[in-house]
């Protein structure tokens, strides 16, 4: 099982990956007026679908912390993998709370302040998602 874990660590962020592509089309779409307004039943899929996949890389990410807890504890790497996990998750009720407006408007008709959040919100998510594959990199020294 342990040496399944991994892989299912690594397979599910590559689902992640693929929903987080799709979705962020979409958006690049609806920003660059392509669409006036994004179907909402398809952003509630990518919505979920990267609920479901932060949810199994925090389930996986738990079990692969178990055997190696008392190590990982001690390394400030972890912490900072964990704080972007934390940022992510917060992120993502902010999102799912943001995502209304490009199914109700078109995004030339926001206005500087409606717009604001949703570019922070996406800065954060890049940032905070690829800080936590890149800190993972560094977890365990290598001897
Ligand atoms: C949600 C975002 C997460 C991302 C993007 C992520 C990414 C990764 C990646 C890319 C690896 C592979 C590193 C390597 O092969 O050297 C990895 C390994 C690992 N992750 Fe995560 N992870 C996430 C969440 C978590 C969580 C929540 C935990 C624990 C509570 C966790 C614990 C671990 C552990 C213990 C390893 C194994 C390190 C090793 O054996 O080298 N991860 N993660």
């Amino acid at each position: 099982m342990s040496t399944l874990l991994l892989p299912l660590h690594l397979f599910t962020l590559g689902f992640l990956a693929i929903t987080i592509v799709l979705a962020d089309h979409a958006a690049f779409s609806w920003i660059r007026g392509k669409v006036a307004i994004l179907d909402e039943a398809k952003v509630r899929k990518y919505h979920r679908n990267t609920w479901i996949g932060l949810i199994g890389m925090i389930v996986t990410g738990v079990f692969l912390f178990i055997p190696m807890r008392e190590y990982l504890l001690t390394r400030p790497q972890f912490y900072i993998k964990m704080a972007f996990v934390v940022t992510l998750i917060a992120n993502a009720f902010v999102i799912g709370h943001l995502q209304k407006r490009a199914t109700t408007q078109s995004f030339k008709d926001l206005s500087f302040k409606e717009k604001l959040p949703l570019f922070i919100s996406g800065a954060v998510s890049t940032v905070a998602w690829l800080g936590a594959a890149t800190t993972a990199l560094f977890l365990v020294e290598e001897f």
